[in-house]
């Protein structure tokens, strides 16, 4: 089976760090977002995974060279690009990458769509069984919010079967929402045009029409991490679901450091003594934590340095940056790649541009280019 994940958006959101990487190679909890996917897919048989390039694709060139290419080789599987000019939308690569689809199947054969940027127990085994019993065109995983006003719910009868897709309901219709994870047969191919097109907007509407599109709903939790909040709560989700599956390692240090509740720290990483870290850190490769360091909250992304007593609570520090001593720095800053903060300051909420260097604190959110 196939899968083909859209890689190619912009990633505006989850700005300074994606001036750097494109999204779906930013680490979520140590590891290249589409990564997480890639190996549940494959767990579920998937071998060959189509990446719908768009933005940034020369990046994706360099890291199928390298990172891609060892992935290929460890998961025993392939990885194709499938690039587009200009920006396809998330139903047009679908049209655009029809030979790579079509390639060495069957026509009743069926594949795998995904967002990139989603976290979740991932439900490939399901939507394969559900997706056989209804035996229609497409499956799409839903997910239960506690905010639809804010979102496009799906409206579905008991059996599944999707009756009809309203964008930010004025009053309650569902609480489901599309949570980014779907399974078509190839037939539907031929129902996009080879132009930019929104599967939300132009291709469901078209084969709810034609009741042929069915939903599962999603048990567990969920999160789209293509946002600096939301990223930072999908480490608390996502670590406290690979505890309860017995799959979160403490990390036993020689010297005296504290964890507290979940944390994830890569096994190239050191950290000084007296230093405080958790609950819900993720500590990238390579990352130096001085002495007497409390991080709460947060991610400190490969290469980074973090000097002694500095505090740090709600924050994402992107890759090869430097924070000095006794800084203190909350409230959802967002580091870019290689920036560096003088010793003592107080950054609150800071959005900084890769390689600047701040000298002076931030006492109310702000982008700093
Ligand atoms: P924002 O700019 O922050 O909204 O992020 P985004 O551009 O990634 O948008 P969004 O999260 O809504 O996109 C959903 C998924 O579709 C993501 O996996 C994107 O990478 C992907 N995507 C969005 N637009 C395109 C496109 O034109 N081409 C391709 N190949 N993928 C796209
Ligand atoms: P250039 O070399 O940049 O001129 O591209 P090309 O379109 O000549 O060739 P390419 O190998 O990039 O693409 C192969 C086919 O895929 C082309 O004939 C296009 O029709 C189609 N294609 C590629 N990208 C896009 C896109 O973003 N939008 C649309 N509509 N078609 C695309």
């Amino acid at each position: 089976m196939k899968a083909l994940i859209l890689v190619g958006g912009y990633g505006t959101r989850l700005r300074p760090l994606t001036l750097s990487y494109p999204k779906p190679l930013v680490e979520f909890c140590n590891k290249p977002m589409i990564l997480h996917q890639i190996e549940a897919l494959v767990e579920v048989g998937v071998k060959h995974v189509i990446l719908a390039v768009s933005y940034q694709k020369d990046m994706f060139d360099i890291l199928i060279e390298k990172q891609l290419k060892e992935v290929e080789d460890k998961l025993n599987i392939k990885i194709s690009l499938s690039i587009e000019n200009e920006p396809m939308g998330t139903a047009g690569p679908i049209a655009l990458a029809r030979d790579l689809l079509l390639q060495d199947t069957t026509d009743d054969d069926t594949f795998f769509v995904l967002n990139s940027d989603i976290i979740c127990d991932f439900p490939f085994k399901k939507m394969i069984e559900f997706h056989k019993t209804h035996g229609k065109e497409g499956t799409i995983v839903v997910t239960k919010v506690t905010e639809p006003a804010k979102y496009g719910v799906v409206v579905f009868d008991s059996m599944g079967k999707i009756e009809s897709f309203i964008e930010k309901p004025k009053v309650y219709v569902s609480n489901k929402i599309n949570a980014g994870m779907y399974i078509f047969k190839m037939s539907i191919i031929d129902k996009i045009p080879l132009r930019p097109t929104s599967i939300e907007k132009d291709t469901f509407p078209l084969i709810v029409q034609e009741e042929n599109l069915y939903a599962l709903e999603l048990k567990g939790y969920w999160m789209d991490v293509g946002q600096p909040e939301d990223f930072l709560v999908g480490i608390d989700l996502y670590l406290n679901s690979l505890k309860n599956k017995n799959n979160l390692a403490v990390p036993n240090f020689n010297n005296d450091i504290k964890i507290i509740g979940n944390v994830l720290i890569d096994s190239t990483a050191k950290i000084g003594d007296h230093c405080q870290i958790g609950p819900n850190v993720t500590i990238g490769s390579n990352v130096t934590i001085k002495n007497g360091v409390c991080l709460k909250n947060c991610a400190i992304l490969s290469d980074t340095t973090i000097e002694c007593h500095t505090w740090i609570d709600k924050c994402i520090i992107g890759w090869n940056c430097f924070v000095g001593k006794w800084v203190r720095m909350e409230n959802t800053c967002v580091l870019g790649q290689d920036v560096s903060v003088k010793d003592e300051l107080y950054i609150n909420g800071a959005k900084v541009l890769p390689h600047k260097s701040l000298t002076s604190s931030i006492t109310e959110p702000k982008i700093i280019m």
